[in-house]
């Protein structure tokens, strides 16, 4: 059972609350500032931000298939959606981010959802629902901005996964094959991990990780596609929380047959099925995704339940996975839970809207709960969790 952690307000977050109440009619704008706040989060006066480039959270992944490791400044990563555009990536160490996953990318340009606004948010629930519907500026912009700041990335701290999907609306076989496996080679060459988003709930297509075969051909694509290549890098599929037990056992047998590394658990809550979640708030008020029918997902502190027992699913059924953790995760004591069930890392975005510096806070929770608990640093519980 997941313990449901509460946090102080700090004089951080009941600005960010006036932030949310003041522009609560420019959702999409409240949205997009993050990009500002992370620029400019150092020279903010007593709300400051700097990279966390302390050893105590650092976290090294190996790989059993010799994958090349990946290095994050901490195990807290930002989610897919938050950096669509790769630009300014750096900027997201400043938040006390270890890790970014980018994207998600497609093959081409892609406006997303012609709706607006596209996101919306519940304030009592801290939640977010969303219906952006895959905008993003094309694999090939989304890979070279990667490129260029890679390096720099690193030096801060963070490790830089870039998220690659297929193009909704093929309908040919082989050209959704082509399509994903063309983003993929483009996006391999440039990320430290490459997440396969096949489980965007607002794009209207039908889900990639809802048909079992399908989804069977592009990972056994995929992974062939990866033995080709001098360098091996790791792949995780990202995988929808709403998936039955049945169906999750299907997709992660047919991941372990392929190679796939690890997965992402998970994507938003379809919001269509927002009453299997512990919620208050009625599917009816949701009149933003409304009008473009049942296109959109849900996120934030909700899901979290939910993702700890598929987590703690996945982590009993199929040790060998890497599994990163991602769904209403907002405080660091969350975090040690997730790590102790041996997650690799954790991924969270929603939370930024409602708590000011979150990473940097949850960072502080955790190094806390870590000592609390005899640990100096992660390297030493991670060395008592090996005995
Ligand atoms: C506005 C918004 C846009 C998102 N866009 C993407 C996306 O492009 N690709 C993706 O894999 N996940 C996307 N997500 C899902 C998040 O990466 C994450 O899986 C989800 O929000 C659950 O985590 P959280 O509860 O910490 O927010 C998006 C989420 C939100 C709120």
């Amino acid at each position: 059972m997941a313990n449901s952690y509460e946090y102080k307000l700090s004089r951080g977050d009941k600005m960010l609350a006036l932030i949310r109440k003041v522009f609560h009619n420019y959702p999409e704008f409240r949205h997009d500032s993050l990009k500002h706040v992370a620029r400019f989060a150092p020279f903010i006066p007593f709300f400051s931000g700097k990279p966390d480039l302390s050893q105590t959270l650092q976290r090294v992944v190996t790989f059993a298939d010799h994958s090349n490791s990946l290095y994050f400044g901490n195990p807290i990563i930002l989610a897919a959606g938050a950096n669509k555009t790769a630009k300014r990536i750096c900027d997201y160490a400043n938040m006390g981010f270890g890790g970014i996953t980018v994207g998600t990318a497609t093959r081409n340009v892609r406006e997303g959802n012609t709706h607006r606004p596209r996101v919306g948010f519940i304030e009592k629930e801290r939640a977010i629902h969303n219906s952006m519907g895959l905008n993003n500026d094309g694999v090939e912009a989304i890979a070279a901005r990667v490129d260029s700041q890679l390096i720099k990335a690193h030096k801060k701290g963070l490790c830089v996964g870039v998220s690659v999907a297929e193009t909704p609306g093929l309908t040919d076989e082989e050209e959704k094959i082509k399509d994903i496996l063309e983003s993929f080679a483009i996006a391999y060459k440039v990320g430290d991990y490459i997440e396969i988003n096949v489980s965007c709930p607002n794009t209207g297509e039908s889900r990639l990780d809802l048909d079992t075969r399908f989804s069977e051909r592009i990972f056994s694509e995929i992974m062939k596609l990866r033995s080709t290549f001098g360098v091996r890098k790791a792949v995780f599929a990202k995988l929808s929380p709403d998936l039955s037990e049945t169906a999750l056992r299907t997709l992660l047998d047919l991941l372990t047959k392929y190679g796939v590394n690890g997965v992402v658990i998970g994507n938003t809550f379809p919001t269509a099925k927002m009453t299997q979640l512990n919620m208050q708030t009625p599917y009816e008020s949701l009149k933003v995704l409304r009008q473009d029918g049942d296109k959109g997902g849900l996120s934030g502190r909700p899901l979290y339940e939910n993702m700890f027992r598929s987590v703690a699913f996945v982590r009993q059924n199929y040790p060998k996975l890497k599994v990163m953790a991602c769904g209403g995760i907002d405080h660091g004591y969350k975090i040690l839970e997730l790590l102790q069930m041996g997650v690799c890392a954790v991924q969270c975005y929603s939370v930024v809207a409602f708590r000011w510096m979150a990473a940097h806070e949850m960072r502080e929770e955790l190094t806390y709960a870590l000592k609390a608990n005899g640990f100096t640093s992660l390297r030493d519980f991670d060395a008592a969790m090996e005995q």
